[in-house]
């Protein structure tokens, strides 16, 4: 199995993305530090998951839009299943509001958690491998909305441009250490983010007219795209978005 003797760390695993990513990495071989903000249930769920694939898992609870609460996660998740390997910065969360309405709570929180909490945890995890002299990989969730405008989400789209920018710059300043800095752009997949949109028959007939494919995407789509990010498959790769979509961000037809 390609990831075995490999820790990850998988921000937000207790559902949607982070959850299926956290059971594809221990399918392949690592041991999972499942993070979750408000779902301890379902991180415990997540952990029994991978418990019985016969992987090491423990649940840890952090609140990541605050730096200390990164620093922490990582330390105990450093204490309770060892050194770390690989980092998903996965948590992430929007809000839907048109522009002239938007709070400065919402925006906090959405550039807080999609963008601080990225950064903070990032560094920590970073400072542990440079301590430790060991090689790492991080993947960071962004969205096809890192390029494509997204109205009405203006503090969303924002943090995933600025998460672009943040793979494009590490992958060159922690190139020196082994350390690579990639990205995944999924489009529309099936998860609690969008539970409005999958329970209104109307938006979601509107989204899949946008998606060559005619589908949304599973998390299992982009759980194996991570699985391979993380791999030594993807040694070569830095700096680099991996667009998982069905064609929705290059989406262009004349008839
Ligand atoms: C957003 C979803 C949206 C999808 C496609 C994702 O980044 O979280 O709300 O449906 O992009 O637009």
């Amino acid at each position: 199995m390609r990831l075995t003797g490999k820790t990850a760390l998988v921000t937000g695993s207790s559902q949607g993305i982070g959850e299926a990513v956290a059971l594809r990495l221990a399918a392949d071989g690592a041991d999972v530090v499942i993070h979750y903000r408000s779902h301890p249930e379902s991180a415990q769920d997540v952990v029994k998951r991978i418990a019985t694939l016969g992987r090491r898992a423990v649940a840890i609870q952090a609140d990541l839009s605050r730096a200390a609460e990164a620093q922490r996660l990582i330390a105990d998740g450093v204490t309770r299943l060892g050194p770390l390997d690989i980092l998903v910065n996965n948590a992430g969360v929007e809000k839907h509001a048109d522009f002239w309405d938007v709070s400065e709570g919402d925006y906090d929180f959405v550039m807080d958690v999609n963008l601080k909490g990225v950064f903070f945890t990032t560094q920590t995890f970073v400072r542990h491998l440079l301590a430790t002299k060991r090689p790492g990989k991080i993947i960071n969730m962004s969205s096809v909305h890192e390029e494509l405008p997204f109205p009405r989400f203006t503090p969303y789209s924002m943090s995933k441009g600025g998460l672009k920018m943040m793979t494009r710059t590490l992958a060159i300043e922690l190139a020196p250490f082994g350390i690579t800095v990639n990205s995944i752009a999924p489009g529309a997949i099936e998860t609690p983010i969008n539970r409005t949109l999958l329970n209104n028959p109307e938006k979601l007939r509107a989204l899949l007219d946008n998606i060559p494919l005619k589908r949304m995407g599973t998390p299992v789509d982009i759980a194996g795209v991570a699985a391979f990010l993380a791999s030594g498959d993807a040694d070569y790769i830095t700096g680099a978005t991996i667009v998982a979509d069905g064609g929705l961000l290059w989406n262009y037809d004349e008839q």
